[in-house]
């Protein structure tokens, strides 16, 4: 069984990052999914998925659900349907993990079939990975969709405000009232953090789990759109999330 990893905070706090750099450690086969729609992801791991003709969870599942209105083949059922174009038109086969991209869901109407068929598939996919690991769009609502209901470790990534604290609050307010269960909950300082404010955080009884460092290259790569897969292995950024996945014994 897949552990499962869900990285989650608040906009712009460095969740994508650290997640890609967790793709540096995280032993084979590994899933990263990308809930975010702006697909940034897919840039800092070095993948053109336009390149590699991939297309996302949302647009495989529009055309299953328009085919389904136009009647389409009884006798395949739609949720077969949709798993078979998952597996070959969305999931990225990488060397060491793979990617799987959700987009944006702009569809009318009543969410509950795509969520359950978009849930089931998901749980799926995941049974052949060691691990998973969910990058969420900032917002708790993915939360509440509740695609991956029983998650292994959940990181909260936060910059050293006091919005923190309360985020930090929202976030297992959240999980409680829509039923996802955690096994562990780590807050994750970003590359903002001090030592000071290291400190704050680990006495405020947050689970703080540490820090990860500032890196130059991170933030130069980010915005050239780099491949932070590139780093090299003396990168500060690196070097703290390896530590942290130590830590939390995700590796
Ligand atoms: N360790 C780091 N060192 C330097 N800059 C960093 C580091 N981590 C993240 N950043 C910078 O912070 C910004 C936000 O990072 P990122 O896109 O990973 O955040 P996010 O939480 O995924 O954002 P969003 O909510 O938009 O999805 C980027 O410009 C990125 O380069
Ligand atoms: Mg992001």
């Amino acid at each position: 069984m897949a552990r499962k990893l869900v990285v989650t905070g608040r906009g712009g706090a460095g969740k994508s990052t650290f997640v890609a750099l967790m793709s540096r450690f995280l032993p084979s086969p590994s899933l990263f999914i990308d809930l975010d729609p702006d697909l940034s992801l897919a840039d800092m791991l070095g993948i053109d998925l336009e390149k590699e003709k991939k297309r996302t969870v949302i647009e495989v599942l529009y055309d299953v659900v328009d085919e389904r209105k136009k009647g389409g083949d009884p006798l395949i059922p739609v949720e077969e349907k949709f798993k078979g174009l998952i597996w070959t038109e969305a999931l990225y086969e990488g060397k060491g993990f793979d990617l799987i991209v959700l987009g944006t869901k702009d569809m009318e109407g009543c969410y509950c079939f795509p969520d359950h068929l978009m849930r089931k598939t998901i749980s799926d996919l995941v049974k052949t990975y060691k691990n998973v690991v969910i990058d969420s769009p900032a917002g708790l609502e993915h939360l509440n969709r509740n695609i991956v209901s029983e998650i292994d470790d959940l990181f909260v990534v936060i910059d050293p405000s006091e919005k923190s604290l309360s985020h930090i609050k929202r976030v297992r307010e959240i999980a409680k009232e829509v039923g996802i269960k955690y096994q562990n909950f780590y807050v994750v300082g970003n590359y903002m953090f001090s030592e000071e404010d290291e400190k704050f955080f680990e006495t405020e009884k947050t689970s703080f789990l540490g820090k990860i460092d500032y890196d130059k290259l991170v933030e130069e790569w980010n915005l050239k759109g780099v491949s932070l897969k590139m780093l090299p292995d003396d990168s500060p950024a690196l070097i703290s999330t390896k530590k942290l996945l130590e830590k939390a014994r995700v590796i």
